[in-house]
Parts: C-alpha cells; structure tokens; sequence
C-alpha cells in the first residue's frame, strides 16, 4: 500500500484565441485602465466554435500522460473538475476517457467551481494511498465563454477558457502530496452562480430571454470571502503541517484578481515573490487555473525539487480548501 501520493506528470492547454481588454472596450463600456488596476487581467483565451471542455481537457491530458511516461490505457480513474460540463449527462470525464482511449475504468465530474482541481487532487489522493487505484488522471478544464454575459461588464472582463491535467500515482519522493483540506458553506451559494438550466429553473424561453444562463455574480462579497478563505486555507495548511513562513517554497493560488493575492499576501508571513501569478495572461480559468499555473510553475523551475508547495483555492459553493505539495 503507497504511504503517499505523487504527481507524476503536469501539462496544460489554452485555446489560441486572445481577448484583450482592447477586444472587451468595443463590447461593454469598460477601459484597459479599469480592468488591468482592478483585476490585473490583461488577457484571456476563448475556445473556438465546436472546441468543448473535453477537447481542452484530452489536450492537455496528453501532455501530462506524456510527462509522466504512463499510457492511457494504465489509467484506472479519470476525474474533470468543471463547471461547464459538455454537457449535463454524461460526464465529461467519460467524454475525456473515450477520447484518450482509456479502459472502463470510474470516470467522473467534480462540481466545486474554481475550488474543483483541489477538491479532486484530494479524492485521488486518497484513492492512492488507500491502494484502490495506482494512476489517476485528475483535470481541471473549463470553457467559461460559454456561460459568461459579454453584456456585463461587472463579469465578462473576468474569465476565460482552457485546461491542465496531472497524473497521480504511488508516491515516489517527489511532488508528494503531504496535505489538503477542504470547505464549503453553501449559505453563499447565490453569491456566484448560474440561476437556471438545472432542475430548479429548466430551461425555456423565459430564462433564456432572462440570460439566466450566464454567471452572476456579487463581486465585492466574493472579493472579501476570497482573500479571508485564501489566507485561512493556507494559514491553516502551515499550522497543521507545523510549517514556518520560511519552509513555505511556493504558493500557487487560484488565479482570479492580482488584488485577492496581494490581499493574502499582506495578511501572512509569506513574502510575496513566492506567489506564483498567471492571470494576467488568461483571467480566471476556474478550475483550470491551479492545474495549469502548476504546469507553468513546473516547466520554469519556479517550483524546485524539495520545496513545500502550497496550492490554495475557492470558489462558487461557496467552497475553498488548500493542499500541500513536496515538490
Ligand atoms: O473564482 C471566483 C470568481 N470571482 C471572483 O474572483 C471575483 C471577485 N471580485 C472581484 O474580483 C472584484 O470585485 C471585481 C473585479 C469583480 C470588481 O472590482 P471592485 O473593485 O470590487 O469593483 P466594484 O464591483 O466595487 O465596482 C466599482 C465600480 C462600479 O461603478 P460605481 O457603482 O462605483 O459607479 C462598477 O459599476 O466599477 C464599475 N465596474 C466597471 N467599470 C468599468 C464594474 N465592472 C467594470 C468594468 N469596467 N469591467
């Protein structure tokens, strides 16, 4: 039975298509100015017509089956973290082992928003170290484009597409993972949602005419929960390890607004170098950000042999949680 997991191999992929804010001025009445000091966006990357979550996902689960050496077809559970599933049945993750040719093997979603690639990287943790399941193929991908309003500016200037991957397996001294955490408090469930299309609220003329379809959200709620979720994830993350501010090598937080983490940053002992930010490239990926910003942290040595990791994230449930890596 394998003591820890690992993570064997990372990869990620991002559509081609670019949305500057130069791009977001000509549909709502926003300014490059507005969006770069508020959220520090200054690009994100829209999935082209046809391309869907499964297709962003199987890219790049490609990349982290190649990084990691392992076939797909020694892959005995897929999990997708999404909130914009191809569809509502099936599963994406069923789409995404059919693609990449795996075997019948448990493939499933995981809905926790932008918290989901850390909810699912702590099921397969589990399910690794429990000995049930040896290589475990865990995504975040999402294609926010199709549920966002580009007629409101309060969100449409915030998000954009694309996916990572990682493959988990028995651990092998290095990118262990040593911790994760999880929470939700679904009392601020209507802070960050999409009202209609499930069971609730089916769709039908009305709520398409109502764009009950795309994301609202109560920005400055979520802002504030944001940065206290963030800070107490990961505070709490050192405490439980008995972790210093010194042993901390880097942290990679959910990639939603450069003023969250430079929240975060001021309310811990963490110098903020250490914080790892991509967001100015591709907005807010729900979850895709982590997954892919560990791919990018990885590939330039940003996160070195050794060092303690932290991932932290939250998200619409509301949920948030944290994990630690020995990378
Ligand atoms: O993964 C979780 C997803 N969600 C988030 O992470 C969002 C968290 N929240 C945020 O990042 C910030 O609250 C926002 C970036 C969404 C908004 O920034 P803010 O500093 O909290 O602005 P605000 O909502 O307080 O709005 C300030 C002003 C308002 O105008 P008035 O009422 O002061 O006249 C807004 O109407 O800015 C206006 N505004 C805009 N102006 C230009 C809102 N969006 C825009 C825009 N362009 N895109």
């Amino acid at each position: 039975m394998a003591v820890r997991s690992s993570i064997l191999g990372t990869g990620s992929y991002l559509p081609e298509k670019r949305i500057t804010n130069a791009d977001l001025e000509k549909m709502v009445d926003t300014s490059d100015e507005w969006i770069m000091t508020r959220t520090g966006i200054r690009e994100r990357r829209m999935a082209a017509p046809g391309q869907n979550t499964s297709d962003l996902a199987v890219e790049a689960s490609r990349k982290a089956l190649a990084s990691a050496g392992i076939d797909a077809k020694d892959l005995d559970m897929i999990i997708v973290a999404t909130l914009t599933p191809d569809a509502l049945l099936p599963a994406t993750a069923c789409m995404v082992q059919h693609k990449l040719g795996a075997r019948m093997v448990a493939s499933f979603d995981v809905v926790a928003a932008c918290s989901g690639f850390v909810y699912s990287l702590s099921i397969a943790d589990h399910y690794i170290r429990s000995g049930s399941a040896r290589y475990i193929l865990v995504i975040g991908a999402d294609v926010l484009s199709r549920v966002v309003d580009y007629t409101d500016r309060g969100t449409c200037v915030l998000f954009g597409d694309g996916a990572g991957a990682v493959v988990m397996g028995p651990g092998n001294g290095r990118a262990e993972v040593l911790y994760a955490k999880l929470h939700a408090d679904g009392s601020g469930a209507q802070k960050l949602y999409i009202p209609a299309g499930g069971s609730a609220i089916p769709a039908s003329r009305e709520t398409v005419d109502a764009r009950l379809h795309f994301i609202k959200l109560s920005g400055r709620e979520i802002f504030k929960f944001a940065v206290t979720a963030t800070a107490e994830a990961i505070r709490e993350a050192m405490e439980d390890l008995n972790l210093s501010p010194g042993d901390i090598g880097a942290v990679i937080p959910h990639q939603a607004n450069v003023r969250i983490v430079d929240s975060v940053a001021e309310r811990l002992p963490i110098a903020r170098e250490k914080y790892f930010l991509n967001l100015d490239r591709y907005g807010n990926t729900s979850a895709a950000s982590i997954p892919i910003a560990i791919d990018e942290a990885a590939g330039r040595d940003f996160l070195k042999p050794g060092m303690h990791v932290i991932l932290a994230a939250f998200g619409g449930g509301l949920t948030w949680g944290s994990a630690v890596l020995r990378w």
